[in-house]
This record gives structure tokens, C-alpha cells and sequence, in this order.
């Protein structure tokens, strides 16, 4: 192998790695190649533009730690991440739709009885979710486990908070709870806000340079888990919010985008005296039975 020239380096690459006995890695390697050098050669790659994605890249890198994927953040500015959950989510249209997990899910979140107060603290308006999980027949899906996730009214995820001078609670915000035999749930939490996902890194800098802007449209996180039934990741969306369109991630699905109705202070849905106003939102989870397809 000599002599390589830019026509001839391709199938030299591939050929390099035609003895991996992995099928799925060298199906998964040819392409990345392929396409990895069609780009070059589609944008007439320059030294110094290789370069600087190098240093990019390499920044990307320094900025990952146990707290802030960078990496995950790339992904998901880049569509990458939202194209891989809906091409591995395909399911019937009455089925609840999916949407990416994002980087702020934490395994080990508290437990939580129905009716509890999952904010645990976290500052907001408060927020009374309730809802029921069925699946595509319409079967109450009892004992469903239903982990909740969200910002608070600064726009922060708990974990955000983990290097400030004055953490509060491990977990504000965010829970783990079941579904009552009839399939229903009801929580209290509080009132999610639009937020800019973290941009005061490498990726920040590059939505700067391509005019975007980091917003994600207000949501609430929900992984659902029921034996015979597909795990579904999701958010609920608030309808009046101005980043729907624009979403720093492309998440938004209209069917999640819903009206979570404004109460003024009085007798709130759990029977407490609420002195300040409220919202309630009630949704229907629509689980996909596992072998049922598309
Ligand atoms: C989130 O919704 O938590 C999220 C998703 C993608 C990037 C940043 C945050
Ligand atoms: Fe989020």
C-alpha cells in the first residue's frame, strides 16, 4: 500500500480494516469513513480548518466531566441526537412520542409516594401534575415506574448547582414514583422554565459563530418503565412557550406541546390552601407494547 493518492486513499482505509471480525463495527466504520472523507472532499477541507476541529474537538474533551457532557451537548446541537431517538423509536401514531434524554438525568433520584412534593425545594410557582399510564389497547398500565426530571424557575437542573458556593438538597426537582393500580399518578412539583442548555463552553461558542441561540422551549422529563411494554423517554412541553420553533436541540414534538392550566391561589387539586397562584397539567402516557412494531 504506497503511493495513495486522494482518489486511492478510501479504498485503502477500507481495505485496512476488512479483516475485523466484527460485522457491526466494520459496517459502522466503512460508513464513517466513506462519509468522513466525502465531506472533506465535498468542502475541499484546508490544513488549517482540520486544525482548528482538532482543537475543537480537543476542547470538547477538556470540558467533559462526570457533570457537563459536552460531547452529549454536541450531539444534541447538531440534530445527531434527536435523529438517533426517533429512528430507534418508530411506533404507532397513538402511541406517546419520544424525545431526547439530555444530559441532566441522574440514576439514584429519590423515591417518591403519589401526592408528594418531588421539588423538594427547588424554587417555583407551584405545579400539580397528574396524569395515567396505558398502553396502545387501552389497558391501565399499574405499577409503572415514572421518573420525573426538571429546571427550576432560574432555568437550573439540581445538578447545575453541584460546584455553587451554597448547595441545597442532592436532588430538587427531580423523582421517581408508581402508577396506582388504575394506571394513574398524580405529583407536585413546580413550574418548568425555558432554560439556555449549558453554553459557556466550546459548543456555546460554536452556536454563537452560526447565529443559534441555546434555548430549549419549557419541559418536563418523564422515563416511563412497565414490564412488557417499550421504555419510553419523553418530555411534556408548555404551549404558550417562544423557543417551540427554535429549540436549541430540535426535541419538540407538537404532540407533547400542551396546555398546563394557570389557577389562582386558593384550594389547590391536593386539597392544601395555596396562597399563591398555580398550574395543573393531566396527561395520558400511551405505551408502545414490546413486539407490537410500528
Ligand atoms: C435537557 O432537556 O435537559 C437537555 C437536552 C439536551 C441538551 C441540554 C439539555
Ligand atoms: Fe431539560
Amino acid at each position: 500500500m504506497r503511493n495513495i493518492d486522494e482518489d486511492t486513499i478510501t479504498p485503502a482505509v477500507l481495505a485496512a480494516m476488512a479483516k475485523c471480525g466484527n460485522e457491526r463495527l466494520l459496517t459502522v466504520m466503512n460508513s464513517l469513513v466513506r462519509n468522513l472523507h466525502a465531506f472533506a472532499r465535498d468542502v475541499r477541507l484546508i490544513e488549517e480548518e482540520w486544525h482548528q476541529a482538532i482543537g475543537f474537538l480537543t476542547d470538547v474533551g477538556h470540558v467533559t466531566d462526570d457533570q457537563r457532557q459536552e460531547y452529549v451537548l454536541l450531539s444534541d446541537v447538531l440534530g445527531l441526537s434527536m435523529l438517533v431517538t426517533t429512528q430507534n423509536n418508530r411506533k404507532p401514531a397513538a402511541c406517546t412520542e419520544a424525545t431526547v434524554l439530555g444530559p441532566f438525568f441522574v440514576n439514584g433520584s429519590p423515591g417518591y409516594e403519589n401526592g408528594e412534593d418531588l421539588s423538594n425545594g427547588a424554587k417555583g410557582r407551584p405545579c400539580f401534575v397528574s396524569g395515567r399510564v396505558r398502553g396502545l389497547h387501552g389497558e391501565p398500565v399499574a405499577d409503572a415506574e415514572i421518573e420525573v426530571w426538571q429546571s427550576d424557575d432560574d432555568g437550573f437542573y439540581d445538578e447545575q448547582y453541584a460546584d455553587s458556593k451554597e448547595p441545597g438538597p442532592a436532588h430538587q426537582a427531580r423523582g421517581r414514583l408508581h402508577t396506582l393500580p388504575d394506571g394513574r399518578f398524580h405529583f407536585r412539583s413546580i413550574l418548568p422554565e425555558a432554560y439556555p442548555i449549558p453554553h459557556d463552553g466550546p459548543v456555546g461558542r460554536m452556536l454563537d459563530a452560526l447565529g443559534r441561540h441555546p434555548w430549549r422551549p419549557a419541559h418536563l422529563h418523564f422515563w416511563i418503565k412497565a414490564p412488557g411494554y417499550e421504555p419510553l423517554i419523553t418530555h411534556l412541553f408548555r404551549n404558550e412557550d417562544q423557543y417551540l420553533d427554535s429549540d436549541a436541540v430540535f426535541g419538540v414534538r407538537s404532540s407533547l406541546v400542551l396546555d398546563w392550566v394557570e389557577h389562582p391561589a386558593g384550594i389547590a387539586p391536593d386539597g392544601t390552601a395555596t396562597p399563591s397562584a398555580f398550574h395543573t397539567l393531566d396527561y395520558e402516557f400511551v405505551l408502545n407494547p414490546i413486539g407490537q412494531g410500528q
